[in-house]
């Protein structure tokens, strides 16, 4: 089955074809529309904003996807949420009027199931993950230790209970007057820098919980540069930088080890979502999962699957084919809110 899928979540236009080959997915196209540009000049978001701009771009893209619709599909799938309502509803829209006018299966997507089959793209040297997987989710508004033990069913071990850690990323770089996005800024400035100049307090550390925290770090980080002389020295920023980011992997390989001793059977452990694009925390994870657990894989996405994409979208619906069955379009809507199928 070849599958067009649809994301518009938040401020990517993006469009992919999949195909399933042997219980793997095959990308054909995978075509994204970034509106950073516009959203640097206003140095966040704008729901409104991102909204016209889905609605401009993505017949475009979906050209593109389709390659002038000599590509053909057999289905179609769309991030449902969460998101941004505008946002969302542009790509359902679109999604719905293919299904119903092309009369194919319909497949409803939760954007962080998507992250999550974005470890299952381009594995072919290792296959696919196998399950029981850890999956440790870190995106912009998510920071989250998921244990899935099958396919399409999710056991939440553990989450943020303030700032996601992308979220912590961008806050930070703000402070650090770096532009939008922050993540990728943030870690390029922290290369110039030593992560061991600001020892920064690890949050929750003495808690036996599998919860993160990133508010506090945010405002050490905060207290930090209101001490230090303004403006900041370009190699000063660098130490913060690099000292956050350090922090912000020890965090996560903490929690992540805690899980992966709670829960003996783990066979995979895949990193996803936005902040997995950071090469500090694929790096910090890597080490700790060979040398603590060398019998566990790590996997982790490539840097093109990290951020929101529509390749994983159609992975994620792919799989739903193969172990669960087409949604109704017609009475499917957007949630803003929607959450993972709990198990
Ligand atoms: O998954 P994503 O593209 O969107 C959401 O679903 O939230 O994640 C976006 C987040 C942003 O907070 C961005 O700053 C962060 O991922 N990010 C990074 C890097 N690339 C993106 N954070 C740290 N280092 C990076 N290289
Ligand atoms: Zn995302």
């Amino acid at each position: 089955m070849k599958i067009l899928a649809i994301e518009t979540s938040c401020d990517e236009t993006a469009a992919a074809i999949v195909e399933d080959q042997n219980y793997q997915p095959l990308i054909h196209t995978n075509v994204i529309a970034s509106q950073v540009a516009v959203h640097a000049q206003t140095g966040g978001v704008i729901p409104n904003v991102a909204a016209r701009l889905h609605a401009e771009n993505l017949p475009a893209i979906l050209r593109e996807a389709t390659k002038n619709k000599r590509m053909e599909y057999d289905a179609v799938a769309v991030t449902v949420g969460p998101g941004q309502m505008g946002c969302l509803l542009i790509g359902l829209s679109a999604a719905k009027t293919i299904a119903a006018v092309q009369n194919i299966p319909f497949f409803a997507i939760n954007h962080l199931e998507g992250h999550i089959y974005s470890a299952w793209i381009n594995q072919q040297a290792g296959g696919p993950p196998e399950l029981p997987a850890l999956i440790v989710m870190v995106s912009g508004l998510h920071t989250e230790l998921i244990l899935m033990e099958r396919h399409g069913y999710y056991k939440h071990l553990g989450s943020t209970r303030d700032d996601a850690a992308g979220e912590a990323f961008d806050k930070v770089a703000r402070l650090l007057g770096l532009p939008y996005p922050g993540g990728p800024a943030l870690s390029q400035l922290a290369e110039h820098g030593d992560e061991k100049a600001f020892p920064f307090p690890i949050p929750l550390s003495d808690n036996d919980s599998l919860e993160f925290s990133f508010s506090g770090l945010k405002g050490a980080v905060f207290h930090q540069i209101s001490k230090l002389p303004d403006p900041l020295p370009r190699h000063t920023a660098a130490d913060i930088a690099a000292s956050f980011q350090a922090t912000v992997s020890s965090t996560i390989k903490k929690k992540m080890l805690r899980a992966m001793q709670s829960y003996p059977g783990i066979k995979t452990v895949c990193l996803v979502g936005g902040v997995a694009a950071n090469t500090h925390l694929r790096k910090t994870l890597e080490h700790a999962i060979n040398s603590n657990h060398p019998d566990i894989r790590f996997v982790v996405p490539e840097l093109q699957y990290c951020t929101d994409n529509a390749a994983m979208i159609g992975t994620a619906a792919l799989y739903h084919h193969l172990f669960g069955k087409p949604d109704d379009w017609y009475n499917t809507e957007a949630d803003p809110n929607l959450e993972l199928a709990k198990q």
